[in-house]
């Protein structure tokens, strides 16, 4: 038995923010986030919105592109690093209010890999029998744990959702799943604060050591893929669609370019959406499976890098 994603669907809010929009709120330009980023805009949630509302919008659009409705669901993953609340998990939240009863629901929480560990969760579930129809999201609303008064980090990052359906299929879908951690790396990347007697104790904003995750991300991005394609009997130019975790082009081009992958094989969304975390991978496959680009049969590799350190890769048959 295997898995195959059967449907993709995703959301942004309807707010942008451009960067000369940012000009207006940090020292900082157009120039720079271009040369250093590649981002020009990124979408911004509404203060009322959560993030089961963004996973919603997008699972909704996954459930429909796949043909499949409330009833059919018997597993919601939500990877997210901005969950509702402390708990229940937004996965119990979204399961309320796709409508769905009774069946396991639960947050991954990996940073930027979230969706590379939600489905490579997910794949277990449905290959063991244990469920068929899964829905994975990755949602997030960074805008929420961004501190608007530094220029270094605020510039970086958008909210967004991205979801797909998982389902048992007798034709290959997902190939092989890799994942990694190193915690040594964890002061790195952080939001270090907490909530504790009544209040939040430490620091709630994102807190990065930009260079050293540049470096580190090029690194394991590079290794995973050629981890995932040897463990097929597969070379890096047998792939037809590198979808990367969205964080920075300068970060997409160094790995694509070490893999010998061109980049018209690598799917780029970073431009518009920024970095969306965990949604950023669901997001950028969506956009690239209803714009054309992916079609059937097609070897498709999926990796992410994010705090934690954590990183992955899932290896895919369209
Ligand atoms: N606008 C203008 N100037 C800025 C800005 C800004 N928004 N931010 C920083 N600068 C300044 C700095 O103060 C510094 O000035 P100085 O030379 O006078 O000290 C100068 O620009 C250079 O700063 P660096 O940090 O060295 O710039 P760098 O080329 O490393 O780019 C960046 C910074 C874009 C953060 C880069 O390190 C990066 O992309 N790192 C990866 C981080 C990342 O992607 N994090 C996302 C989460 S993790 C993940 O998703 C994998």
């Amino acid at each position: 038995m295997y898995s195959k994603i059967i449907g993709t669907g995703s959301y942004l809010p309807e707010k942008v923010y451009t960067n000369h929009d940012l000009e207006k709120i940090v020292d900082t330009s157009d120039e720079w986030i271009r040369a250093r980023t590649g981002i020009t805009q990124r979408h911004i949630a509404d203060e009322s919105q959560v993030a089961s509302d963004l996973a919603l919008h997008a699972s909704k659009n996954a459930m429909e592109a796949a043909g499949v409705g409330s009833k059919d669901i018997d597993l919601i993953i939500v990877a997210t690093t901005t969950p509702d609340m402390v708990f229940p998990s937004t996965a119990c939240i979204l399961q309320q209010k796709l409508g769905v009863d009774n069946c396991p629901a639960f947050d991954v929480q990996a940073v930027c890999s979230g969706f590379v560990y939600a489905l490579a969760t997910a794949d277990m579930f449905v290959t063991s029998g244990k469920c068929r129809n899964a829905i994975v999201v990755g949602a997030e609303i960074y805008s929420k744990i961004i501190d608007w008064n530094d220029r270094s980090t605020c510039v970086l990052f958008g909210d967004g959702a991205g979801a797909v359906v998982l389902s048992q299929s007798e034709q290959p879908g997902i190939l092989s799943s890799h994942l990694h951690a190193n915690g040594n790396y964890s002061n790195v990347l952080s939001v270090p604060g907490n909530i504790g007697g009544g209040k939040v104790q430490g620091t709630p904003y994102i807190s990065m050591e930009g260079n050293t995750v540049f470096k580190f991300a090029v690194k394991v991005l590079e290794e995973v893929v050629h981890e995932a394609v040897a463990e097929n009997d597969l070379q890096t130019t047998d792939i037809d669609w590198l979808i990367p975790h969205q964080a920075n082009i300068r970060i997409i081009k160094s790995t694509a370019k070490k893999l010998g992958i061109p980049m018209d094989k690598v799917v780029v969304a970073v431009d518009k959406h920024g970095n969306t975390s965990a949604a950023s991978i669901p997001l950028a496959l969506d956009m690239a499976v209803r714009d054309g680009r992916i079609h059937s049969d097609q070897l498709v590799l999926l990796e992410g890098v994010g705090g934690g350190f954590t990183w992955g890769a899932v290896l895919l048959r369209w």
